[in-house]
């Protein structure tokens, strides 16, 4: 019996210090300590000693039992901790190696001096009411003065959905939609993308960005529309900034001129710039037409109001001095990264 044990002991002892999973370990536990296993069966064989010899052999047996399961612990500790040693080094990382370090985003410039235009007029307190960029020949046209067949039409050549939807080709659509919501006062601007059917080159591109802006209230007059402009000029490009309005024509606005600001680049005195002339086209605007008034039903005999259009791609490109607009929708991250 004794022998018996001490052999199952050393081979058991040998077995445990050449497992190396926690799996097979288990398995050597269960077959010699669980209750079907060769310690178990031959403690339970002591039936068959001598009682004299009993306690002597069941001595032995627990030496035994002990000596096994702390190898078993043992070897537990050791397997667990070359467990963990090989995940460290599977998952390993190597915090030396060279990565692209990630760049802060920023404004496009775009957004930049929407956002300035945005809070130049709410610091004034225009509200600003975004348009959909979906429209119907309605709210683009028809209500803004410019009937079917209306040559002004052909001055925009627009994208069409469907016969009824379009992509809108000014802001100016916005104009319509705030009178039919709001009655007057009214002080608005809407800034948003239009489209047209253009070629893309420096100067031209078939989706662009507007500014509109409308003021409707009693007696508003031709002077506020310059005291607007003139102060939105200064705030824009420089404190000893111009303007000058040039008669024009949009069916939505009568009078209606072109607005012209002093070139920042040379004061005035002519350049490159400014092609000599010493100003710079900025916007065009007017008195609303009383048709328009009317189609919003607002009485024209009472109210007055006046509008304008910016676009924002030319005054992004004349302050920032940009003399390419296919610069500004290419989005090279060298370009941009200058503006922030
Ligand atoms: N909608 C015009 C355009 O796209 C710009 C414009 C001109 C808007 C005069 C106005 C305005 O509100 O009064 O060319």
């Amino acid at each position: 019996m004794e022998e018996n044990i001490k052999q199952l002991t050393d081979t058991t002892l040998a077995n445990i210090a050449a497992c190396d999973t926690g799996a097979q370990l288990n398995d050597i536990r269960i077959g010699i300590l669980g209750k079907s296993g060769a310690l178990t069966a031959l403690l339970k064989s002591m039936k068959d000693i001598p009682p004299e010899k009993r306690p002597e052999v069941g001595k032995i047996v627990n030496v035994a039992r002990e000596r096994l399961e702390a190898a078993i612990a043992d070897r537990q500790a050791v397997i667990e901790q070359q467990e963990l040693d090989r995940r460290l080094q599977s998952e390993k990382i190597d915090i030396s190696i060279d990565v692209p370090t990630p760049c802060a985003g920023g404004y496009h410039p775009l957004t930049l001096i929407r956002n300035r235009i945005v809070d130049f007029f709410s610091s004034l307190s225009f509200v600003v009411d975004e348009g959909p960029e979906i429209e119907t020949d309605y709210y683009n046209f028809e209500a803004l003065n410019i009937p079917a067949d209306h040559p002004a039409r052909e001055m925009q050549d627009t994208f069409f959905v469907t016969d009824k939807f379009l992509l809108r080709s000014q802001t100016s659509a916005g104009q319509i939609r705030m009178m039919e919501k709001v009655k007057p006062p009214i002080k608005m601007i809407s800034p948003g993308r239009v489209f047209r059917a253009d070629e893309a080159d420096a100067t031209h591109s078939p989706v662009f960005h507007q500014v509109e802006g409308l003021v409707v209230d009693k007696g508003i007059t031709m002077c506020d529309l310059k005291g607007i402009l003139d102060l939105f000029a200064k705030k824009f490009f420089n404190e000893n900034t111009q303007t000058r309005f040039r008669p024009s024509y949009f069916p939505f606005t009568e009078p209606s001129v072109e607005v012209d600001a002093s070139c920042s680049q040379c004061g005035g005195k002519g350049c490159r710039v400014c092609k000599g002339t010493g100003w710079i086209e900025i916007l065009g605007a007017g008195m609303v037409n009383r048709n328009v008034l009317k189609n919003c039903d607002i009485d024209p005999d009472i109210y007055t109001g006046y509008a304008f259009g910016v676009g924002l791609d030319r005054i992004t490109n004349i302050i920032y001095g940009i003399n390419n607009l296919r610069t500004v929708y290419e989005n090279d991250i060298r370009f941009l990264k200058q503006f922030n």
